[in-house]
């Protein structure tokens, strides 16, 4: 199973290829943190209770997603960025969690070189279009959609930007987009989604209906990725895409979107609130379940009511309505 779980905090790395790229990486051209030449991969056999913290730790050291299996994990990294680095920090860090995992053996690991395109094609196999709600499908592009029925297409091409579907805080967000354009009746709104990232959740609004969207993010390579999506969808024209800040934004919207962090969240809280009109919604998410509370509790304080709450695996997303 492939997981992108960004389990760890989204503020050590900023994400690009395959969900996170970390900073050490910042340097590196766009070009070559989407197209490395190659990847080192580690595999690393270990007790089944010890893969999630494994798993966090390859993935913050950089590695763009882990490949779980029953009793083994794998991460990758792009080749030449880094290579005696990370070999020296996953042996120090194997090392330190021997303590809490004293069945993990020495010769547990192995490294290995792979050529891109061979990474692509494995990568590739691990997307399958995705039921969303009760409205939505996501899609790669290289795959041929299943019949649709009532849901809308959504078409991603995974691994640009953070927002392919697979991850429980976009889930959550375009459950409760479905369930906020119920609210809102069906009409014809506008939308702010405050973090685009691949521009998931603009192309979720515009499908459901919002007359426009203004989308942000403060990541020049997820607005890139963001202006591909929006084309390959047939939402380019109703979604004014920009790097500005929030607070640079004036407007009120019947509902605003913020799939970001809790301490993200917190810090742009004012901002978030005042952008929702009266009577408008606010989904927050990105918060990891022992955070939820302190957050609904600061939105009910500043107006807001609780209308929806979700929960998969340790991740939150909230669905208010300002009074
Ligand atoms: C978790 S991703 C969410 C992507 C997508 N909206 C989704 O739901 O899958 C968060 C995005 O927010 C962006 N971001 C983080 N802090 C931000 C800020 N203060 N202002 C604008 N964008 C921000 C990141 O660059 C990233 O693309």
């Amino acid at each position: 199973m492939l997981h992108f779980p960004y389990m760890v905090d989204w503020n050590l790395t900023s994400r690009v290829a395959g969900v996170q790229v970390p900073n050490w990486c910042a340097h590196m051209t766009v070009a070559e943190k989407i197209v490395p030449s190659g990847w080192l991969q580690i595999s690393i056999r270990a007790d089944p209770s010890a893969l999630d913290d494994i798993a966090n730790f390859l993935i913050q050291r950089g590695s763009p997603g882990v490949v779980v299996k029953k009793r083994e994990i794998q991460g990758y990294f792009a080749q030449g960025a880094d290579a005696l680095g990370v070999k020296g920090d996953a042996r120090r860090y194997l090392r330190s969690i021997k303590k809490v995992y004293p069945g993990m053996r020495d010769d547990a690991v192995r490294w290995r070189y792979l050529k891109d395109r061979n990474w692509n094609k494995a990568w590739q196999r691990f997307f399958k279009p995705q039921k969303i709600g009760r409205q939505f499908l996501v899609c790669p592009p290289w795959l041929e959609p299943p019949p649709l029925g009532k849901r809308r297409l959504i078409t991603i091409e995974p691994g640009l930007a953070f927002g392919t579907g697979t991850h429980a805080t976009t889930r959550g967000c375009m459950e409760f987009i479905e369930k906020a354009g119920a609210l809102l009746r069906g009409g014809k709104f506008d939308a702010l989604d405050v973090g685009t990232g691949s521009g998931i959740l603009s192309i979720a609004l515009i499908k459901i209906g919002a007359k426009k969207v203004w989308a942000i993010d403060n990541d020049p390579v997820a607005l890139k990725v963001a202006r591909q999506n929006l084309i390959a969808n047939g939402a380019a024209q109703k979604v004014r895409l920009s790097g500005a800040r929030l607070n640079q934004i004036r407007r009120l919207f019947s509902l605003v979107a913020a799939n970001l962090t809790a301490e993200t969240i917190m810090a742009l809280d004012d901002g978030l609130a005042k952008r929702v009109a009266p009577g408008g919604c606010l989904i927050l998410s990105g918060i990891l379940q022992h955070k939820a509370g302190g957050i609904r509790r600061h939105f009910v304080a500043s107006g807001f009511e609780l209308v929806g709450r979700k929960r998969e695996r340790e991740w939150v997303t909230l669905l208010l309505r300002r009074r």
